[in-house]
């Protein structure tokens, strides 16, 4: 062990491994500090931060379905404002790289959101959320619109140097004309994928299990989505691609990058066992060493076309 170079380049800076956790599984990263070495991941995407505090959808939001889980959360989350002066000084102490991840209903919300964070040394970067499935304004409205996704970019990128991560949603018909649109703009990088839109229908009530009716489908259930989906854009564009959707296992990640990701992220694993994302890690690692390479970057390069 040690001796496979783990690092991976987004934009101007590098990431210490490959290996994060995904925006919404993790919290704000404090919840998990007690349970395992934070310092060891590649980079935590916080929750969703908005312009405003917001409480999200009624309960229940979160049901399991087989080898998956639908969620209908809404973006719940403390708002900028509360993250900057009570979450982002315990990012400072993780010694892992914090990516806020920014929602917004608005063009004009997302920029604000990102000018405040500028304001704090905290955020490596940031990852745009234009794929939320569970929202009435903004979310999805951005993620499925090229031209959208395009000004959003070119208007977040000219408001910062750090590392501009745009993160995709699989519901649309080709998911390559999103991902070249925010290339397009400016984006270091594109996250993909964010949750499937599915239902879950409760037969007694006769209704939708959430009052939003649909939710979002991850886990296990969505990796062959995902797999597919990082492989289509990892050929579309020039920029590096982090997958995600139903990584359990250094297996599943090592698919993802195989299909050309230079990075991963472990979202519903956090549920169900938060130290999944350091066996993630190693398990790489011993991947490399059994493939004989010197670098996680050369997985990229090992799967023909
Ligand atoms: C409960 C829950 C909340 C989520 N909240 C967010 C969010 O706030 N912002 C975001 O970009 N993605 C959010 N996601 C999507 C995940 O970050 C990830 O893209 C998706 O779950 C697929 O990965 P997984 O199968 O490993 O969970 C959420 C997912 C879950 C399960």
């Amino acid at each position: 062990m040690g001796v496979i170079d783990l690092q991976v380049r987004i934009g101007n800076a590098v990431l210490p491994n490959p290996v994060g956790v995904a925006s919404g599984t993790f919290g704000y990263g404090g919840e998990y500090e007690q349970l395992i070495d934070l310092a060891r991941l590649g980079a935590l995407y916080t929750k969703a931060i908005t312009l405003e505090p917001r409480g999200g959808n009624d309960i229940p939001r979160i049901v399991e379905t087989p080898a998956g889980l639908l969620n209908s959360i809404g973006l719940a989350n403390v708002g900028v404002e509360r993250f900057l002066i009570e979450k982002a000084p315990e990012g400072a102490r993780f010694g892992c790289p914090v990516v806020a991840n920014i929602a917004g209903a608005t063009e004009v919300e997302y920029c604000r959101v990102l000018e405040r964070l500028e304001s704090s040394d905290v955020p490596w970067g940031y990852e745009i959320n234009v794929s939320c499935p569970n929202v009435k304004q903004g979310g999805l409205a951005f993620g499925t619109d090229p031209q959208q996704i395009e000004r959003l970019t070119r208007e977040l990128r000219a408001r910062t140097r750090r590392p501009l991560v745009v993160k995709l949603t699989p519901n649309v018909t080709d998911i390559t004309v999103i991902a070249r649109a925010a290339e397009q703009g400016g984006a270091d990088a594109l996250s993909c994928i964010n949750t499937c839109i599915g239902m879950v229908i409760d037969t007694q009530r006769k209704r939708p299990v959430f009052s939003m009716k649909t939710g979002g489908l991850s886990g296990p259930a969505i990796r062959p989505i995902g797999v597919a989906m990082a492989y289509k854009v990892c050929r579309a564009v020039s920029i590096p691609v982090i997958g995600m959707g139903g990584i359990m296992t250094a297996d599943d990640a090592v698919q993802y990058l195989l299909a050309g990701a230079t990075a991963v992220q472990i979202g519903t694993g956090n549920f169900v066992d938060p130290r999944i994302p350091v066996a993630v890690i190693e398990g790489i690692e011993q991947y490399c060493l059994r493939e004989g390479l010197t670098s996680v970057a050369q997985v990229r390069t090992l799967m023909a076309d």
